[in-house]
């Protein structure tokens, strides 16, 4: 994609490591190669081009914006409107991330510390509600670290079958179930330590059960002031409509991840007929998901349009202080 107009150009970049299937560059990575750009331009160039890339962040599953005149996050903000995309809020949705808004639509990514490890994952789709896209915008990166994995779904799922086949149709026939205690307060420490107040929108127990009786959960209270909810059956592929197939889940991240003190990995996933995951089916998905990951190395002012349908993404550890915010876009 070379796009040239009188005032602002756009160029494809090449960067080390960068992925190809296809004939498809991943992530594709567009440069603003107009020297003192303003933002207006930019974003009269985004809007122009908004529907080109929808598809192209569905095609390749990640576009990244290098060198564009955002340096805000009131500008990140813009940049979103300027795709068009509608804003999917953090107070409707089932995440298990604290989090903080900056506006309507930008929120800081997950605070967990930097030494926490965010696995690769699909946003939300261990519950079901879940955002089609998410924006990321870098604000400063970290001294060390803090990348942002990034990794084809479709290309993991070809993997699977390949190599893993009884597990993968395991995945695809039944689905998964996922558990997750939440506490009685929001807990900054944890990755996944927002209140059940919070997530659920309400202030008591009986409001509470009244939500996941509606979105098919089931629970039980702990004596500390916790609560243990077990999603309904979720699908743990996607069809993507065009012959792709995505290992749409948070399969990864709730068997590596989903650890604080008071949740035990092991005990946060099932397929969705209750029956246990095989270990080191889960262990091999990851690795196989590691080895075609691509790590998206910050700048400050980077866009980053995820299609969450097609590719994971997570958190490297990091040092020094990061702020990547994001921003999520509604089904
Ligand atoms: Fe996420």
């Amino acid at each position: 994609m070379s796009q040239a107009t009188t005032e602002f150009q756009v160029e494809e970049l090449k960067v080390d490591g960068q992925q190809e299937y296809d004939s498809k560059v991943f992530p594709l990575i567009l440069e603003c190669k107009t020297p003192d750009a303003d933002l207006e331009t930019a974003l009269a160039w985004v809007r122009e081009h908004s529907a080109e890339l929808d598809q192209k962040a569905a095609e390749h599953g990640s576009i990244l914006f290098r060198n564009f005149p955002t340096k805000t996050d009131m500008d990140f903000d813009a940049f979103i409107q300027a795709c068009g995309f509608p804003n999917f809020q953090y107070k409707d949705s089932l995440s298990n991330a604290v989090r903080t808004n900056r506006t309507e639509r930008v929120f800081t990514a997950n605070e967990a510390p930097p030494e926490v490890t965010i696995y690769l994952h699909h946003e939300m789709a261990q519950t079901p509600i879940y955002p089609s896209k998410l924006l990321f915008f870098c604000e400063k990166p970290a001294e060390e670290g803090g990348a942002t994995p990034l990794c084809r779904s479709d290309v993991l799922m070809e993997k699977l079958y390949e190599e893993l086949p009884e597990f993968a149709k395991n995945c695809e026939e039944k689905g998964l179930k996922y558990t997750n205690v939440m506490p009685g307060a929001d807990d900054a420490a944890s990755g996944m330590g927002r209140s059940w107040q919070s997530t659920w929108s309400v202030d008591t127990k009986e409001e509470a059960e009244e939500r996941m009786t509606k979105l098919g959960y089931t629970w039980e209270w702990l004596n500390d002031g916790c609560l243990r909810a077990t999603t309904p059956k979720l699908p743990a592929v996607r069809d993507l409509g065009d012959g792709r197939k995505s290992f749409y889940n948070q399969l990864i991240a709730a068997f590596k991840g989903w650890k604080d003190t008071r949740n035990d990995p092991s005990k946060a996933i099932t397929f969705g007929d209750g029956t246990p995951l095989d270990p080191n089916d889960a262990l091999r998905a990851a690795d196989l998901a590691e080895e075609i990951t691509f790590d998206v190395p910050w700048q400050q002012g980077d866009v980053a349009i995820v299609d969450n349908y097609v590719a994971m993404h997570g958190r490297r550890t990091f040092a020094g202080t990061r702020k990547v915010l994001a921003s999520l876009v509604a089904a």
